[in-house]
């Protein structure tokens, strides 16, 4: 009787032990989705990149628990990104989503974030609406209105009258169209012109030729990060580089990523963003030289600030529950969260979830052989001014 409770008890240990152990050890999982290839490709290099990079520098274990990320590719297919977010909250029961690419892909994942109580930080996407869509969305990127009010301001300020908005046809691009006009108009400028251009493989010549006819003083330009290199391309091609007509815009125009490559067509153009490589600052001097020697030189653009932001976003969570991180735990937790970013000082706000940071108007310079964003001007700590309409 003795001999068989001691055996019982024994195997009912031995039977928990590898349970108490894999509770112990149960791995945070942080579902990755980004856009691999297509289009948007660079954007996924880019934040791939990033968050490596936060994981190589901060460790593997936050609050006892092992952080797995699982980087799912979805080509920057809103349908894709939906399957891909069911298939991690329900098969692989991630604790976290993130990344999303795009506007539509962050959008499609909304709906399974706030059904299964999932955090979903927005890496990229930066139309205002979005972080409204579900309460468990939190952003670590910026918004269209944040960089397209703060242009037209410094446009109007430095003598410019006659503006043509010319944009990509989706969310992100008509909030950059509405909040542009609405702040030129403002100040008694006059808007001739508001041209908007396919998203995918745009040719944009012939809307080109149309803002040449137009004749503004300046052509505001919101493009996404990948397809805008193209922009640039055809926009010295066509020499409006060389026509007098000044191209002003959304910092994602001259994206870190590619404005070396693009020649001194590039030189002169003003634009307002939330990040450049070129941000003087300390914290950014490390983050850039640890990017390029993790990536045989890459530059990081604003795509890696975002990543690398959100990420430590989640670990700062993770560690406030102390390794218990349930949805809503985590997002009250990521809430409020004020630090010095490779961009600069920027906070959660509690009340949107979304990102609050310095705005600042830099020109690309040749420096030392180079093309830069070089800053010259901020405003700071911009909400975003989308939240308002
Ligand atoms: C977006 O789809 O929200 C988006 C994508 C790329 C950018 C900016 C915004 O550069």
């Amino acid at each position: 009787m003795h001999r068989r409770k001691t055996a019982s008890a024994l195997v009912s240990i031995a039977l928990a032990w590898p349970l108490l152990a894999t509770a112990q050890a149960a791995p945070f999982k942080i579902g990755l989705i980004l856009p691999m290839t297509g289009p948007f490709a660079s954007t996924g290099r880019q934040i791939e990149a990033a968050v490596n990079l936060y994981m190589a520098q901060n460790g593997t274990n936050v609050a006892g628990r092992r952080i797995e990320v699982l980087l799912k590719d979805d080509q920057g297919q809103p349908e894709q990104t939906k399957r891909i977010a069911q298939e991690l909250v329900v098969g692989d029961k991630v604790s976290v989503l993130a990344g999303f690419g795009i506007t539509p892909s962050a959008l499609a994942a909304g709906a399974i974030a706030t059904q299964s109580k999932t955090p979903a930080v927005v890496m990229a996407a930066a139309t205002s609406a979005i972080v409204a869509t579900s309460p468990y969305f939190v952003r670590t990127s910026y918004t269209l209105p944040q960089t397209s009010r703060t242009m037209a301001e410094w446009a109007g300020k430095n003598k410019m009258k006659k503006f043509v908005t010319l944009v990509s046809d989706y969310g992100p691009g008509i909030d950059a169209e509405k909040s542009f006009k609405e702040r030129v108009l403002l100040d008694g400028g006059q808007l001739v012109g508001e041209i908007r251009v396919p998203v995918r493989s745009p040719d944009f010549s012939p809307f080109l030729q149309r803002v040449r006819d137009l004749q503004p003083d300046a052509v505001f330009v919101f493009i996404p990060s990948g397809p805008a290199a193209t922009f640039m391309k055809q926009f010295s091609e066509r020499g409006l580089d060389k026509s007098g007509i000044k191209l002003i815009g959304d910092g994602g125009v001259t994206d870190d990523d590619l404005l070396d490559s693009m020649g001194d067509e590039a030189v002169g153009i003003v634009t307002a963003f939330h990040y450049s490589t070129a941000h003087e600052s300390p914290v950014n001097k490390k983050f850039v030289e640890a990017f390029n020697t993790a990536n045989k030189g890459m530059r990081p653009n604003f795509m890696a600030v975002g990543g690398y932001d959100g990420m430590r976003v989640i670990y700062k969570a993770l560690e406030a529950t102390k390794g218990n991180g349930g949805g809503e735990d985590l997002v009250a937790a990521m809430k409020g969260q004020t630090f010095e970013s490779p961009r600069g000082p920027v906070f959660i706000d509690a009340q949107t979830r979304d990102i609050v940071q310095d705005i600042y108007i830099r020109r690309v310079e040749r420096r030392n052989g180079k093309l830069w964003n070089v800053e010259f001007d901020a405003v700071k700590g911009v909400k975003d001014p989308g939240k308002a309409n």
